[in-house]
């Protein structure tokens, strides 16, 4: 470092050299100016990534959809499931292969009570349907699904029931227990 020719200036007997950036230093700079441009044109002007709102609302959906299997059934909840057709086609597939046998491929009744006219044994509101099919009536031959199924599927079958719930399909099995008060 002691080359004069590259001495700036002198300073109370300090030297300022006119030295080189270093290569690494120059390696950062540049390959940071180029993914810069990069980044920019891929985020702001293709827009082919998603922006911050983007991911924020992406992960959100993904907590909720998580959290909707492990969150307690409620009347609200369940009404609000019995018009997500997805949850329905699913519910409507956990009917046709567990319950169907019972209750019929329409819901109206086998050896199972007819569960599209407007009387319920046990209560027809969305609690009330959800809670005899989590836990069965056992002793009368109504299995308690929640174990089998899972949580998931248990709401879901219940929400299909609620759109099957006063169709009154016609040949139905013969009404039991009260109507429901409303
Ligand atoms: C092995 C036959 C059988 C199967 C399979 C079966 N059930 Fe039942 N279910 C019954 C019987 C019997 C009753 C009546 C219980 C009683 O007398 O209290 C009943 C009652 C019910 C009730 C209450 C009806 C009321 O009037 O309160 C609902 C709701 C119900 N079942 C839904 C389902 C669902 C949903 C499935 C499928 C996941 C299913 N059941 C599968 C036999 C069955």
């Amino acid at each position: 470092m002691s080359d004069k020719s590259l001495v700036h200036s002198v300073y109370d007997g300090i030297e300022e050299h006119d030295n080189h950036l270093p290569n690494w230093w120059l390696f950062i700079l540049w390959t940071s100016i180029v993914f810069s441009a990069g980044y920019w044109f891929w985020f702001h002007i293709a827009e082919a990534g998603p922006d911050q709102l983007g991911e924020y609302a992406a992960e959100s959906a993904e907590v909720a959809k998580r959290a909707s299997g492990s969150t307690p059934a409620s009347d609200d909840m369940l009404l609000t499931l019995a018009k997500d057709s997805g949850v329905l086609d699913s519910g409507k597939q956990v009917f046709q292969a567990n319950c169907a046998a019972c209750h019929g491929a329409q819901g109206q009744g086998l050896i199972g009570p007819n569960l599209t006219d407007a009387y319920w044994m046990h209560g027809g509101s969305p609690m009330a349907i959800h809670r005899v099919v989590a836990d069965g009536v056992v002793a009368k031959g109504m299995p308690a699904w929640e174990r089998t199924l899972g949580a998931e599927r248990v709401k879901a079958v219940t929400a299909y029931l609620l759109t099957l719930k006063g169709t009154d399909v016609p040949g139905g099995k013969a009404p039991q227990g009260e109507p429901e008060q409303l």
